[in-house]
């Protein structure tokens, strides 16, 4: 049965159908026409809209207009292509005919003609249909991929789909977690609804640990992340240290650095504290008391974490820096980061994926601020693939991560931004994005996704499966409701409730 005829002026790209009966058509419908010598070709509602000539602008101030008739719905359509027998993607050579019949397309049209797999990491349903998305782990790993959303649209929760399908392929994985989302992989979820998705829970307590730094007291933590100190620049230290140093006191540093890296080029924390002790200035004691600080801190500490410990097959390692200041939370990431890319190139430890949430903290755009992980984070981006260490950045500032990094992800998730600067920044580097598109990312509900890849052909909407661990980044409800009528016999102003002092 059709669902309308094609009527109007077409060309190759986009067409109108009159719509025989509006309930049987949706906004981001597949839809198909028969074309010769092609066959049946894949196009896509983008929008409906409805008119009435009664109704229309002219006849509205100009008549008074008394009866109501049917309204005209129109169905406006994209052309995507059909696969010729080489199996590439083809537009027809000529447009559709005005009078075509226009059908809903069947799912093995949409597959084959989106290039939809259909096995490898699958993290959801196409949207609007029972077509489950796989991601090529190869192509994810390999050639990096973001995921990018405003808060609370589903990005950690996105990241965790994909770090359980990841974890099930064995592949190492290290995770940077400013805040503390990703400890819960270790267990099952408890929502019951994830049945329907053909999954089960399940947790991965032997396959995660969770390293904390020794700065904090953190109760979710395995172990300590104990870093080797080795080779730290004077600008590594001055991020550790709290408070300002006097320029004075900064050059003492900066020459106890410089004469080790001359004189030696191998040297540690403790090497530069002999080395400032050994000036003759005055200063070098409040040098040496905050140096002292950070040597106490026991983050630098001779029996450093060993990075095949860190990042090895069937595991995943989340460095949790809940409760850090974002200057040791960046310089952190910069020495892990640095150890693990200089040891991958080396072959030292397996291929495998670095994850970054709230990636615009340790690779900023140059003019918003900076961080000593930028560098490192920017050579993996652009150098990784070769070594086989891939990158995923998670990020609600699309506009705020260096754009070097971003451009360079093959796989873009995007669930729902609104932001104009952060939809310009994420659509420059989307191919095969339309304007209706850009209008769709704006209203995603929750957990659903635009998926644009290199190897789709086209972007897809895709419902993000349920999490088969406990997602940890649930915010915290800070006000706490009661029934109306409980809330009344409680009293109580904003802040006892707020604070929970009642
Ligand atoms: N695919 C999904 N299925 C079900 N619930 C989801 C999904 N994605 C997100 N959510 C819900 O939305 C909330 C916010 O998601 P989260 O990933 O923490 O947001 P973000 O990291 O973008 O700030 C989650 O706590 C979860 O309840
Ligand atoms: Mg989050």
């Amino acid at each position: 049965m059709s669902i309308g005829i094609i009527f109007g002026e077409t060309d190759s790209f986009r067409f109108k159908v009159a719509l025989t009966n509006p309930k049987t058509a949706r906004r981001r419908d597949y839809v198909k026409v028969w074309h010769d010598p092609e066959g049946w070709v894949l196009c896509q509602i983008v929008k409906i809209t409805r008119s009435n000539e009664k109704f229309s602008e002219e006849s509205v101030f100009e008549n008074e207009v008394v009866e109501s008739p049917g309204d005209k719905v129109v169905a406006h359509v994209e052309v995507i292509g059909s696969r010729d027998e080489l199996g590439n993607l083809r537009l027809p050579m000529m447009p559709f005919s005005p009078g075509d019949k226009v059908f809903k397309a069947d799912v093995q049209l949409i597959r084959k003609v989106l290039g939809l797999n259909d096995n490898g990491l699958y993290i959801g349903m196409l949207d609007g249909y029972n077509i489950p998305v796989y991601l090529d782990p190869n192509h994810i790993v390999q050639k990096h991929c973001s995921i990018l959303a405003k808060t609370g649209s589903g990005k950690s929760y996105t990241a965790g789909v994909i770090l359980e399908e990841l974890l099930e392929t064995g592949i190492p994985l290290l995770v940077i977690d400013p805040h503390g989302e990703y400890a819960s992989l270790k267990f099952p979820t408890t929502d019951r609804k994830i049945e329907r998705y053909n999954i089960k829970p399940k947790g991965f307590s032997s396959e995660v640990t969770v390293y904390s730094l020794p700065t904090s007291n953190n109760p979710d933590a395995d172990k300590i992340l104990r870093l080797d100190g080795e080779n730290l620049s004077a600008s590594d230290i001055v991020k550790l240290i709290p408070d300002n140093l006097t320029s004075t006191q900064l050059g003492i540093l900066y020459e106890a650095v410089n004469r080790l890296k001359k004189e030696r080029g191998q040297y540690n924390l403790e090497d530069i504290i002999t080395e400032v002790a050994n000036t003759q200035s005055n200063v070098r004691w409040s040098v040496l008391a905050k140096l002292e600080q950070i040597n106490e801190s026991g983050l630098f500490s001779g029996r450093p974490t060993p990075m095949h410990a860190l990042f090895r097959d069937n595991h995943a390692s989340v460095i949790d820096m809940k409760g850090t200041s974002p200057e040791l939370q960046q310089v952190v990431t910069a020495l892990v980061c640095e150890r693990l890319f200089e040891y991958r190139k080396k072959n030292i430890v397996p291929p495998g994926m670095l994850v970054i949430e709230e990636a615009h903290n340790f690779c900023p755009e140059r003019g918003f601020s900076r961080a000593v992980s930028s560098d490192v984070i920017r050579n993996i981006a652009s150098e990784g693939r070769k070594f086989g260490l891939g990158l995923m950045v998670i990020s609600q500032r699309p506009a705020r991560i260096d754009k070097n990094v971003l451009s360079q992800c093959n796989t873009q998730i995007i669930l729902r931004v609104t932001n104009p600067n952060d939809i310009q920044a994420i659509t420059k580097g989307l191919e095969g994005i339309t304007g209706n598109l850009v209008d769709d990312i704006k209203s995603l509900p929750t957990g659903v996704a635009v998926l644009s890849s290199s190897n789709i052909e086209f972007p897809i909407v895709v419902r993000i499966r349920p999490r088969r661990t406990r997602h940890g980044g649930e915010s915290v409800r800070v006000v706490k409701y009661k029934s109306k009528k409980g809330a009344k016999k409680e009293g109580g102003g904003f802040f006892s409730k707020l604070f929970g002092t009642k």
